[in-house]
């Protein structure tokens, strides 16, 4: 049984619908600043395209991951993988809420508008969604069956 790094990010809120929490503070609001923050850090020397992903875990930390490319392109790991990575990393659990960021290395921070994670990691998240998670994309709030439909999981594993 894994245990919750009490060290990892956590965020105040929990437990509520986006844009409901009881202080009127947006819970997405910090996870997209903690998104554009961690896009900072991106490796991107290939793309120029710099990408920042957070989550809020069903036990209330918060996971982070920026993309860090490689000479040998295809090894690029995607900003998804650095947060799948640090939500097992970190005592595991559900995402209860994602978005992810994007935009030009030369954009300012705050300007890095939220992306659609690419299909290979939206499988990376399925794995690891809460039944309830909410994917914050470009077009608003949508779930996983929604932005992967018909998602290949562990249940395929044992027809
Ligand atoms: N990228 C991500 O980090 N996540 C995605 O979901 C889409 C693409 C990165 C990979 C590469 O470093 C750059 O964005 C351009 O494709």
């Amino acid at each position: 049984m894994s245990t919750p790094d009490p060290t990892a990010g956590t965020l105040a809120h929990r437990g509520t619908a986006p844009g409901t929490e009881p202080d009127g503070n947006d819970a997405f609001a910090e996870l997209l600043a903690a998104a554009r923050a961690i896009a900072e850090h991106a490796y991107a020397p290939y793309s120029h395209f710099r990408v920042g992903a957070a989550a809020l875990t069903d036990d209330g930390r918060l996971v982070r991951g920026c993309n860090v490319e490689n000479a040998g392109y295809g090894v690029t790991l995607c900003a998804e993988c650095g947060l799948i990575s640090e939500l097992v990393a970190t005592g595991g659990g559900r995402l209860a809420r994602f978005v992810c960021v994007g935009g030009d290395e030369h954009l300012p921070g705050d300007a890095r508008e939220v992306v659609m994670p690419c299909g290979r990691c939206r499988q990376l998240l399925s794995e690891h969604a809460a039944d309830d998670l909410v994917i914050l994309t470009p077009e608003g709030p949508r779930s996983m069956e929604q932005v992967l439909p018909q998602a290949f999981g562990p249940a395929d594993l044992r027809a």
